[in-house]
């Protein structure tokens, strides 16, 4: 028993701790460091700790944090394998903490940590539920980003108003700090897609939240690049789709039809080329056009819809068979289905699109189960 009274006597050493700092990264190599320096002048009286996440930096990010986390308590490491994007990783690193309050920053030091003291001090002394970093209102501002970005940025905040719960002048902010039961009742609804978290948590959230915004200028990154890419985009239809009609349709779903869509074009187009330009005979045709669609709607559904379980190198091509060879019970459907309607009711466009919605429906049932296996 004794033993147990000092483990209690020893824990109790130190203060409770006030507050998780989250740090997704991906290849910081050359900012954790100058993070964590900054962390400790801008916390200095406040019991913190830094919760990195890391998604496989090949950089030596996670080495180099191991290291100090070896020497320094207040450092905290998750490594996940295989894994990506930020939003998950946020909510992962927030979800492993313990304190409090949680608060998000950006490894590259383009967020100003200064700012941290002021959110805690509106969580814990002001009874606010959630403080945000805005580059939008009084004297934020976005820095030295173009009126390109600044557009964009602007454009994407409007679309996301109808799915706020809570009114933010700058919901795309990574830049933000959060009563951790309010992020706790909260995560059963993340979407945990893409890149806005923030977004995220107010659209998930039951209520509005006690809210407030904290003015600060979005600062250039120093070392390493941005991992913002034109995949961004996407992500963040996604999130707006999820957080609409997700309730209802899986997103997947959605994004599968959609390039269903596009391949019954791409089948069409290439019946007519089959049929009319070279006068092949019409199930000849059909069967062409088939496989070329099922060819278009693989590769797309593997970079865009999959693109969480993206096939690439032997896999991608093993995958494009099993992505024929379960379509194939589909593209007999298909074809069965096209050439009796051509042959009951006539018309190439009718019979082409009847063919390939039964196709459609069965593709996504069976790649989802066999080509895209979750792993
Ligand atoms: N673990 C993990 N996994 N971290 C990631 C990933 C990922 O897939 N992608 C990016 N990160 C980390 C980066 O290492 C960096 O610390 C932080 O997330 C932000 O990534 P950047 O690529 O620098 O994003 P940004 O500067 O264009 O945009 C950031 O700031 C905006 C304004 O606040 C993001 O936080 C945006 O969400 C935010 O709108
Ligand atoms: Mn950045």
């Amino acid at each position: 028993m004794a033993g147990s009274r000092d483990a209690t006597a020893s824990a109790t050493h130190a203060l409770p701790i006030q507050l998780t700092v989250v740090v997704p990264t991906l290849n910081e190599v050359g900012n954790v460091e100058e993070l964590l320096r900054r962390l400790a002048v801008a916390l200095a009286g406040v019991e913190w700790e830094a919760m990195f996440v890391d998604d496989g930096s090949t950089d030596g990010t996670a080495e180099l944090l191991t290291g100090i986390a070896q020497a320094d308590r207040r450092v905290r490491l998750i490594r996940r394998v295989g894994r990506r994007g930020l939003s998950s990783a946020v909510v992962e690193g927030a979800l492993a903490s313990t304190s409090p309050v949680v608060a998000v920053i950006d490894a590259d030091l383009q967020h100003d940590e200064t700012v941290l003291p002021k959110m805690l001090a509106a969580i814990e002394r002001d009874g606010k539920e959630l403080a945000i970093g805005t580059r939008y209102s009084a004297e934020g501002s976005t820095g030295d980003w173009d009126a390109g970005r600044l557009r964009i940025s602007q454009f994407a905040t409007r679309l996301a108003s109808p799915i706020m719960k809570t009114r933010l002048s700058d919901p795309m902010s990574g830049l933000f700090a959060v009563r951790r039961d309010v992020l706790l009742e909260a995560a059963p609804n993340l979407s945990s897609v893409g890149y806005k978290i923030l977004l995220d948590l107010v659209a998930s959230a039951h209520r509005p939240l006690a809210v407030v915004e904290i003015p600060y200028t979005f600062g250039t990154r120093q070392s390493g690049e941005s991992k913002l890419d034109n995949m961004v985009a996407l992500e963040y239809l996604e999130l707006l789709l999820d957080k609409s009609v997700g309730r209802f349709i899986p997103v997947k779903l959605i994004q599968f039809g959609v390039i269903g869509g596009l391949g019954v074009g791409v089948q069409l187009a290439l019946l007519y080329l089959g049929y009319d330009a070279l006068q092949l005979p019409f199930r000849t045709a059909m069967i062409m056009a088939v496989i070329g669609a099922m060819t278009f709607n693989f590769t797309l559904n593997n970079v865009l819809t999959y693109r969480d379980r993206q096939l690439k190198g032997a896999k991608w091509l093993t995958g494009l068979l099993s992505f024929y060879l379960v379509c194939s019970v589909g593209a007999i459907g298909n074809v069965g289905i096209g050439s009796l309607v051509h042959q009951q009711l006539g018309g190439v466009a009718l019979s082409g699109i009847a063919g390939a919605i039964v196709g459609s429906v069965w593709n996504y049932v069976a790649s989802g189960w066999l080509t895209w296996t979750r792993r």
